[in-house]
């Protein structure tokens, strides 16, 4: 049996437990299972399968011991998911909880921007010690295809990376195509849900920033870091009528020299012009191939649910 542990039982959690269950039949998953549930909110639950949602977040079937790394190193799991929230600074609690988990041995699958963003080589070369898989899909474009599409092009070497990575600031810039203001905009995003009320993450870029850094470091592109790569946002930014025949996009531009996430004009024929709302997309450039677009929602519960169930699969069948 593979059992999983979740970390984090927020919108990601939920979505990947409700996603698990609904598919698990279909993916002939019967000889795995979600084992545990470590939450900070709802407590530690074990044998969560038979319960719903609702019943979780009750509490029901939950015991006392809460501290997420004493769970990961006790629990009988081979795969964790680690689902927490983004910090910026030094990726921790998650980064804590991602080499706890390989150090004991354990399969990873996290969604979380900051370990991979700030210590991939580390943790990598800690899951490669181990002799155990740490998969991130999520960290870039949710379910969408990005740097996994890779995988299907062996020998292919990246030339270039220009991504729309961003749905939040997408979305902005899409309405304020439209003729309204850039306060007016975030306002709505804000009310419908697409913003948080602190957006800072989205609106100066930096979401964008560490999903370019995963990127290039898939790729074999070490050098690019934070304090390195040029990181503009949008904020307070506005639309002139000169900008009529062509489009602006909070542009992520990587090679192996250089990294950037900047506002950039865009004519209306480049295929990351049309590239709209809360949708983001990623145009690779390699040596055999020229240029391959990847479309489609970069964000949101279900779309990130399958990026873990993409990551899920391919441990289960190679275990
Ligand atoms: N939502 C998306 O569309 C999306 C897309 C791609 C990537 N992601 C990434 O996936 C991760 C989860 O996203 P989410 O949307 O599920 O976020 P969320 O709803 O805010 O959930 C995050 C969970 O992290 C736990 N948490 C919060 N503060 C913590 C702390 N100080 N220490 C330990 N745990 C803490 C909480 O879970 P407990 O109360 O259960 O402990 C919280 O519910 C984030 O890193 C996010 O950036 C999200």
């Amino acid at each position: 049996l593979n059992k999983i542990l979740i970390v984090g039982f927020g919108n990601v959690g939920q979505a990947f437990f409700e996603l698990f269950h609904e598919k698990r039949k279909l993916l002939r998953l019967e000889d795995t299972a979600i084992y545990e549930i470590s939450s900070t909110t709802y407590g530690h639950i074990k044998n969560p399968s038979q319960l719903t949602i609702d019943q979780i977040k009750a509490g029901k079937l939950s015991v006392e011991r809460q501290d997420a790394m004493e769970t990961i190193r006790e629990s009988e799991a081979d795969i964790v998911c680690e689902f927490t929230q983004v910090n910026i600074k030094d990726g921790e609690p998650a980064s804590s909880h991602i080499r706890t988990a390989l150090e004991c041995g354990k399969n990873v699958i996290t969604t979380n921007k900051g370990p991979m963003a700030l210590h991939y080589e580390e943790l990598t070369e800690l899951a490669m010690k181990r002799g155990v898989q740490l998969k991130f899909k999520g960290t870039v474009m949710a379910g969408t295809p990005s740097f996994n599409l890779l995988k299907l092009l062996p020998g292919a070497e990246v030339q270039k990376i220009r991504g729309i990575f961003n749905g939040t600031t997408n979305f902005i810039l899409s309405e304020m195509a439209k003729g309204k203001s850039f306060g007016e905009c975030l306002a709505l995003a804000q009310s419908m849900g697409i913003a948080e009320a602190d957006s800072s993450m989205d609106i100066d870029g930096f979401d964008s920033a560490l999903k370019a850094i995963i990127f290039s470091k898939v790729i074999g592109w070490s050098k690019h870091n934070l304090g390195n790569m040029e990181i503009k946002g949008i904020r307070g930014i506005s639309i002139t009528d000169g900008h009529c025949s062509s489009v602006l996009k909070l542009l992520v531009s990587i090679d192996k020299e250089e990294a950037s996430v900047k506002p950039t004009l865009l004519s209306q024929g480049d295929p990351l012009a049309s590239v709209d709302g809360l949708l983001n997309a990623v145009e690779i450039t390699t040596d055999t191939l020229g240029k391959i677009i990847s479309i489609g929602p970069g964000a949101g519960r279900t779309a990130t649910a399958q990026a873990v169930m993409t990551d899920l699969m391919e441990i289960v069948r190679t275990n």
